[in-house]
């Protein structure tokens, strides 16, 4: 009888779709899905590394399906794949000794995903980050940048159905400084952009995530402007609104630059909606700076904001830097929360 598997995927797009790669190979070699975790033979949890949390919640399913594959005696295997393993295997075989292995997300990218069905359909045209953003670890996780050529890109998108489908997500993690290549010659992100919306017809509606301020070139809000079936909805990661701490954070841009982006957006095309992310709490930050963000977020006028309480990451360079008291950083993600939920009830 063929196995079954299960995957449970935990953080951001790219990971869906690395899921969908993953799902692609478990089939390519026979398994089938099955909608249960614990009846599946093969379980993979997708993992995320971004904060101490997501790794939390990851250790906890870890422990339960351990428990539940030892009472019910199923010999269940369980694997692990993303961004966790990425960059500390060796400490989590010593935490999770009865793992059965890791599943490599760049060799199930080599077989074709099986896509969920869900108005989104998502396609990674980079990996990797060069930017290392002193809290971050997706860098060390996911490696350098490394840009896939339009001719994959377009035959991919041009296998998908898309009935049903809404939107075509363009992933990387830095999306906006693909730099690829068409016929052997330089392909900039809003010339791909140009190229997918030419050759792909049936595509509905054309998203990217995530744009860093920094690579918002000219040339990427002309294409935005143009092309109505670029999608209306724009994130652009803020992160802070106070220039010692975005220096810090090695964003590369200060408030006032992040603030003339966003006037410029308007100006060219004054129907995109912008959402951000913004970290309560980095090292250092003093009261001042931190307001210096809730007035960035008061004033810019985003649709969404993801917030998150900094957590610090081994190896990164502001895990060196000396920390807040917990409590504050809590306070300060409490009080930009209730910031952003003021701002929406005054909108509706
Ligand atoms: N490549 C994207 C996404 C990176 S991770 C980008 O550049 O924006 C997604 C979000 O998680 C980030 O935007 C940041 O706000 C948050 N984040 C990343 N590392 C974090 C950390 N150590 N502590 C708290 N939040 C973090
Ligand atoms: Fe992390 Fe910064 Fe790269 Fe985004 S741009 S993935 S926040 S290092
Ligand atoms: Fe995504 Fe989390 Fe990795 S946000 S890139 S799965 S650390």
């Amino acid at each position: 009888m063929a196995q079954t598997y299960h995957i449970i995927t935990f953080g951001c797009q790219m990971n869906k779709n690395d899921s969908e790669h993953l799902a692609g190979m478990l089939e390519f070699n026979g398994a089938k899905h099955t909608a249960e975790p614990e009846a599946a033979d093969i379980l993979v949890l997708n993992t995320c590394a971004v904060r101490d949390k997501a790794e939390r919640r990851v250790y906890g399913q870890l422990a339960k399906y351990n428990f539940l594959r030892q009472k019910n005696n199923s010999g269940q295997k369980l694997f692990l794949s993303g961004c966790m393993p990425a960059y500390n295997k060796t400490e989590l075989q010593k935490a999770a000794p009865f793992l059965d292995g890791f599943l490599d997300i760049e060799e199930a990218r080599q077989y074709p995903p099986r896509r969920e069905n869900s108005p989104e359909v998502w396609v990674t045209i980079m990996q990797g980050c060069n930017n290392f953003c002193a809290y971050c670890i997706v860098p060390r996780a996911r490696g350098r940048e490394r840009s896939r050529t339009a001719e994959d890109i377009l035959a991919e998108i041009n296998k998908i159905d898309f009935t049903g489908r809404a939107v075509l997500f363009l992933l990387g993690q830095n999306v906006n400084s693909y730099a690829g290549t068409f016929n052997g010659q330089p392909l900039s992100f809003p010339a791909l952009l140009q190229l997918i919306l030419t050759k792909c017809p049936a595509v509905p509606k054309l998203a990217f995530l995530t744009s860093h301020p920094k690579d918002m070139t000219d040339a990427l809000l002309e294409v935005i402007a143009r092309e109505p079936r670029i999608d209306r909805e724009l994130h652009l990661p803020a992160q802070s609104g106070s220039d010692r701490i975005l220096a810090l954070m090695n964003r590369g841009y200060t408030a006032a630059q992040y603030r003339a982006l966003t006037a410029r957006i308007r100006a060219r095309a004054p129907d995109v909606q912008l959402s951000t992310d913004i970290i309560a709490g980095f090292p250092t930050e003093t009261e001042a700076e931190f307001e210096d963000s809730c007035r960035l977020v008061r004033e810019t006028g985003f649709f969404r904001v993801n917030t998150a309480g900094y957590s610090a990451r081994r190896g990164t360079a502001a895990a060196q830097m000396p920390r807040l008291e917990q409590k504050i950083v809590d306070a300060r993600l409490n009080k930009i929360n209730q910031l952003i939920n003021s701002l929406k009830s005054a909108h509706t």
